[in-house]
């Protein structure tokens, strides 16, 4: 299973990268906007280039729109996509997008189809051509509808007519969450980086950990 981080922050991805198992990143205009006091055109671009560099090959890097007319997001995303050849434009489940996402993929520019919480509206993210489909399984369990149920109908959609199309699992808020995925075989989830980090750490292999090291050291050379 691939590991998206979904953040804009570059502390974050370097400490993710580190851990040799960052596969790609997603930012949404909310998490851009919590590394900025003003924005300043220049300087996102800039962000942007800079998570791309630290990206390995395979990786890319997704950056939403912030227009929502079909011209204005197709002018917006080709604009995003010639920043970097990592870059994936993300386009979010509307009437405008969905025309947006068969625009951009038909001429060559790969596209997240983000908000995406229900089964039809995966099923014409992935007839527009989308790359990556973002179903946000979190925000569907805050209103106690059960994301994980979603995923397994939108896989099972994809395998009916064969599409092509990568389900990269968002909004995922924990450990279970990232279980749960990789127990149906979704392609990809992005998390944050405190969601990652709760994979590594057990009370029970600290303690493990402390007895071994205090039981070898009890012992004077
Ligand atoms: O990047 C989109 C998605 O992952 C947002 O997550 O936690 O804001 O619902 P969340």
């Amino acid at each position: 299973m691939k590991f998206f981080l979904d953040t804009a922050n570059i502390k974050d991805i370097k400490k993710a990268k580190s851990l040799g198992i960052l596969d790609g990143i997603t930012t949404n205009p909310t998490l851009i906007s919590k590394e900025y006091l003003v924005y300043d055109e220049k300087k996102i671009i800039k962000h942007y280039i800079n998570i791309c560099n630290l990206l390995e090959d395979e990786s890319d890097l997704s950056v939403e729109v912030i227009s929502n007319t079909y011209i204005e997001m197709i002018k917006e995303g080709k604009k995003i996509s010639k920043l970097h050849p990592k870059i994936v434009v993300k386009i979010p489940m509307t009437e405008d997008g969905i025309k947006a996402i068969k625009y951009l993929s038909n001429n060559g520019i790969k596209t997240n189809c983000t908000l995406v919480f229900s089964p039809l509206q995966a099923l014409l993210a992935a007839k527009s051509g989308a790359e990556y489909v973002s179903p946000f399984i979190g925000r569907l369990d805050d209103l106690s509808y059960n994301g994980i149920f979603l995923l397994k109908e939108i896989m099972n959609i994809y395998k009916n007519y064969n599409f092509k199309t990568k389900i990269l699992a968002a909004s995922i808020r924990n450990p279970i969450h990232i279980s749960e995925c990789a127990k149906i075989g979704i392609y990809a989830v992005t998390a944050p980086i405190k969601v990652i980090r709760t994979l590594i750490e057990n009370p029970l292999t600290k303690i493990g950990l402390d007895k071994f090291l205090n039981d070898y050291n009890k012992k004077k050379y």
